[in-house]
């Protein structure tokens, strides 16, 4: 089942388009037919999220819940653990492939659509999601340096153009705006969205887990859960081959790192005064839901 990344084609740079009105690249929409015709079941756990929110972070947190510290975390990268739905890079099998070809129970499948193109089977099965948001500023940033270093995405050009894009929502996967409150939104009607924040897992991580433990009904021993919440700290994460995604030559690390500062308020060495200024002036016309409310410091 491996990916086996030295075999890809690698995609040049794509170029986003409007999709239904979000802007996407092809590599996330080729599959769309069979992405949406994707057959959940009951015990599938989807862990969305807009990109750079804590996905990787989240994923591997949910991986050692239920499947422990065992050959397949030191063998097995994450994004096949848990494939990325809707990404369709030619040559490699898709993340629908992958996840179609998992055995676990449950599978855990990543995906950063915006709510409405998640496929009808996850909402008609009842599935758990597990949803993680940042806060715009850092996960602005991080968005950044990660269009610097994946040549599948559009070229990021420079900072003080790169705001105005993610103001407007052209972005991959379209306005962060949109997603974090289609997701928050979709939450008041459907019960079993587990809404949560990188911010807070940055502050108490195994608060965090705690609540995750109680959303998924898993009964795991503090000790349990304190050893998983030491070893998907930052340092760990970042050293350890099977998480942090060197194995996958379509991003240049000698650019940016995957793992690159994991840190809450690292917008402050990005923003100028007046940068910052205009993106708050904006912000306060587009989170008018006062019951979502982010932090951009702790
Ligand atoms: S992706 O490509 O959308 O799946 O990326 P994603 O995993 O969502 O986000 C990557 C950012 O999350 C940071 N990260 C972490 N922060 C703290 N602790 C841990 N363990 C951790 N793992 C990943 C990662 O460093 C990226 O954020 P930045 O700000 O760029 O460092």
């Amino acid at each position: 089942m491996s990916l086996d990344p030295e075999k890809a084609v690698l995609p040049s740079r794509q170029q986003l388009f409007d999709f239904h009105g979000v802007s996407m690249i092809p590599i996330f929409t080729d599959n769309w037919e069979n992405v949406q015709n994707f057959q959940a079941r009951p015990d599938d756990i989807l862990i969305a999220t807009y990109p750079k929110a804590g996905t990787t972070w989240v994923s591997q947190i949910l991986d050692l819940l239920y499947f422990g510290q065992t050959e397949r975390q030191k063998t097995i990268p994450i994004f096949e653990r848990v494939p990325f739905l809707e990404i369709a890079v030619p040559s490699l099998v898709s993340g629908k492939d992958l996840a179609d070809k998992l055995t676990t129970t449950p599978r855990l499948i990543k995906t950063h659509f915006p709510v409405q193109f998640v496929p009808k089977s996850f909402w008609e099965q009842n599935c758990k999601i597990v949803y993680v948001a940042r806060n715009a500023k850092d996960n602005m940033v991080s968005f950044f340096h990660f269009d610097r270093m994946n040549m599948a995405h559009p070229d990021p050009g420079d900072w003080s153009n790169y705001i105005h894009r993610f103001m407007e929502g052209k972005m991959v996967f379209g306005s962060w705006y949109d997603h974090v409150n289609g997701w928050w939104k979709k939450k008041q009607n459907y019960s079993n969205i587990h809404y949560m924040f990188y911010e807070d897992m940055i502050e108490d991580t195994e608060r965090e887990i705690d609540k995750l433990c109680s959303f998924l009904g898993l009964s795991r021993s503090a000790e349990e859960r304190k050893m998983i919440s030491g070893g998907v700290q930052f340092d760990k994460m970042k050293k350890n081959e099977m998480a942090n995604y060197s194995t996958l030559p379509v991003m240049d690390f000698k650019i940016s790192p995957f793992m690159r500062k994991g840190k809450v308020g690292d917008w402050k060495n990005h923003f100028t005064v007046a940068q910052n200024e205009v993106f708050d002036e904006d912000y306060k016309k587009k989170m008018k839901d006062p019951t979502l409310q982010f932090r951009t410091e702790i």
